[in-house]
């Protein structure tokens, strides 16, 4: 199947990285090469460092960026052993700036067998690694006890009728293993009052959107390898960050204030006597928003948020 994916606030991102033809630059999410495309092409003297946890996304982005290669690396892994990898593999320690755009490209969404998606229809895996020994959809939807469905529901998707949809999965799992995408598509829909499944536009993508986050650990460590990118980045540098709903986004909006407030103390005490400084300082106080025409064509950029930070 063909790789799509169209990459998101592209003039945005490579204005928010600002760069710098002889930098140093590391795309944590490389999906189909499309943001690492436009990079490439402002470097001369530069260099590139490109992973992601995907084979598909490697492959086709190391296609992609063919006509780069000189100024390109390509890495199989998680962004969040990025920084280790770029100190212990490659000998970087500093580098110029950083993108990550969080969440899964329209690739794996649009082919069915990768069962991340309620459009089409397919095996329940949704792992983003399909070589990493991790629990699949088929799997928690199956074995889990209602309470651990009812809390990952409400944790990673805040589905506010998580204990219907999850009381009607135990039910229909007793006479039939659910199998497939639109198996379960089916199942949370029958538990939605009807008005919400004709309002919401993808009733279950709150449910999906759940387990995607659980399988895939998404948030967890986010903050970690954010600081150690922030750590890494050369005066000026800039970090860029696209998430696409609240509960990445609240991660990366706390984690970059905290970087960049001067003292933590509390405002009742006059003398500061936490000593933090203030590493980063805030590109644009409010996230910036993909266009009204972006938005008219790309539904994906409707809720994306893009973020960008600069090394002080
Ligand atoms: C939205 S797409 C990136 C699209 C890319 N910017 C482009 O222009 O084509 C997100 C990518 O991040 C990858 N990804 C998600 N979580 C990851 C992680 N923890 N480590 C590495 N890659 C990850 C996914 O496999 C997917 O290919």
């Amino acid at each position: 199947m063909e790789f799509k994916h169209i990459p998101i606030m592209l003039n945005e991102v490579i204005e928010g990285l600002d760069i710098k033809p002889n930098g140093i630059y590391v795309d944590c999410t490389v999906g189909g090469g499309g943001h690492s495309s436009e990079i490439a092409k402002r470097l001369k003297g530069g260099h590139l460092y490109c992973f992601d946890r995907d084979e598909d996304a490697i492959k086709k982005s190391s296609q992609v960026l063919e006509k780069f290669k000189e100024k390109i690396t390509l890495h199989k892994s998680n962004y969040k052993e990025a920084p280790t990898i770029l100190k212990e593999e490659y000998g970087v320690e500093k580098i110029d700036g950083f993108l990550i755009d969080l969440g899964v490209s329209s690739y794996q969404i649009d082919e069915g067998e990768r069962g991340f998606s309620f459009v089409n229809n397919g095996p329940l895996d949704m792992r983003m690694d399909r070589n990493e020994d991790v629990v699949t959809a088929k799997e928690i939807v199956n074995t889990f006890s209602y309470q651990e469905l009812v809390r990952i529901f409400q944790v990673y998707g805040e589905e506010e009728f998580a204990r219907k949809i999850a009381s009607n999965i135990v039910e229909k799992r007793q006479k039939k293993e659910i199998e497939t995408t639109f198996e379960l598509r089916d199942i949370i829909e029958e538990a939605l009052p009807k008005k919400v499944v004709y309002s919401r536009g993808g009733a279950s993508k709150k449910v999906f959107q759940a387990l995607r986050i659980y399988i895939n650990e998404e948030l967890d460590g986010l903050d970690k390898v954010l600081k150690e990118l922030v750590d890494m980045l050369s005066p000026a540098g800039r970090g860029t960050v696209l998430t696409f709903h609240s509960l990445e986004d609240r991660i990366v909006k706390n984690l970059f204030k905290l970087e960049s407030t001067e003292c933590l103390c509390p405002p009742r005490i006059p003398k500061c006597i936490c000593g933090h400084k203030a590493s980063i300082k805030l590109v644009n106080r409010k996230p910036i928003i993909a266009s009204e025409d972006e938005q008219k064509i790309n539904s994906r950029s409707t809720c994306a948020k893009l973020r960008v930070v600069e090394k002080i």
